[in-house]
């Protein structure tokens, strides 16, 4: 998740999953430029030893740029590059990335193969179900997918009209799944392990991808985990701040977190998210009450 799962949180979600690690995938990377390997898709395709075999993930529209990125991060090491037809933001869909992928397929399909074509490491693809309720076109995406060598597909069963809204549709999702040939990993409010195991169940998909949920319930991944929010949170700040954060950057991930893990203490929630300052967020969490806390 962009903005969301950048080193130090994926570092703070494996410590918090013990021998229950996920497979973890980067922030989405712009292959946009002329340049790929801009400082900051340097910065984003970082990743530890302790996260291999570690996904890639890459935006954008043009073939050759697309082609030529996934070679590199194949050089950086990544084990899987996968291309991202699913984002709604109207900066990426309206220049024919992310979900404005699902409005030309013919780019698709051609995307897809110049990908294949430059990398060894296996290709996969995330989409969204279409563009809107009218152009439903997952069906297609996993022909082209199939027929492009794509080695896994995850679809997140919403479109990109809907964004966020309304819920996933899982029954889509598990007709695609039961269709393809490719393991076909399912997304989308999945928030709880019991959930998880009933969609690969019921559903027919290889696997889950969570998003959001990590960010309300960080030790998602580990049911037997000991909830400690006061220290999870002192942890993911040393976290960014041994990743070079400035203080007012790490500030606003804290509270990207804290809003989440808060949701169920609106008034303390408001004084974290009111707070100034890197120092004024670390007094207020210091004198936190564990019972503020309720996970989902
Ligand atoms: C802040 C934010 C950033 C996201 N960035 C990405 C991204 O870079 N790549 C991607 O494939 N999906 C991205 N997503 C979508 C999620 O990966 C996921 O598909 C979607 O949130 C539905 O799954 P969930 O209900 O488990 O969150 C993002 C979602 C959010 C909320």
């Amino acid at each position: 998740m962009s903005g969301v799962t950048d080193l130090p949180f994926r570092r703070l979600i494996r410590a918090l999953s013990g021998d229950c690690s996920p497979l973890f995938v980067s922030e989405f990377l712009s292959a946009g430029s002329s340049v790929f390997l801009t400082p900051a898709n340097l910065k984003a395709a970082r990743f530890d030893k302790e996260e291999e075999p570690f996904c890639i993930q890459l935006f954008g529209h043009n073939a050759e740029r697309l082609a030529s990125a996934a070679l590199q991060v194949q050089e950086l090491g990544a084990a899987s590059v996968e291309l991202n037809a699913g984002c709604p933001a109207p900066k990426v869909a309206k220049k024919g990335s992310g979900a404005g992928l699902l409005k030309d397929l013919p780019n698709l399909a051609k995307i897809l193969r110049a990908m294949k074509a430059s990398i060894k490491v296996p290709l996969f693809l995330k989409c969204r179900l279409g563009w809107d309720e009218n152009s439903i076109c997952v069906n297609e995406v996993l022909e082209i997918a199939e027929g492009e060598g794509v080695e896994q597909l995850t679809v997140h069963g919403r479109t990109k009209e809907q964004g966020y809204k309304g819920l996933a549709n899982w029954n889509i999702i598990g007709e695609i799944a039961a269709k393809a040939k490719i393991p076909v990993i399912g997304n989308g409010d999945i928030n709880s392990m019991e959930k998880a195991l009933n969609a690969i169940e019921n559903y027919g998909v290889k696997g889950v991808a969570i998003g959001r949920a990590a960010l309300h319930n960080p030790w998602i991944f580990n049911p037997s985990a000991k909830i400690d929010v006061r220290g999870a949170v002192l942890r993911f700040n040393e976290l960014m701040m041994q990743d070079g954060f400035r203080p007012m950057q790490a500030l606003g991930r804290l509270k990207q977190l804290c809003a989440r893990l808060c949701s169920g203490a609106p008034d303390f929630r408001l004084k974290i998210l009111r707070c100034q300052n890197h120092d004024e967020f670390l007094d207020n969490w210091a004198n936190l009450s564990e019972s503020a806390f309720s996970l989902p």
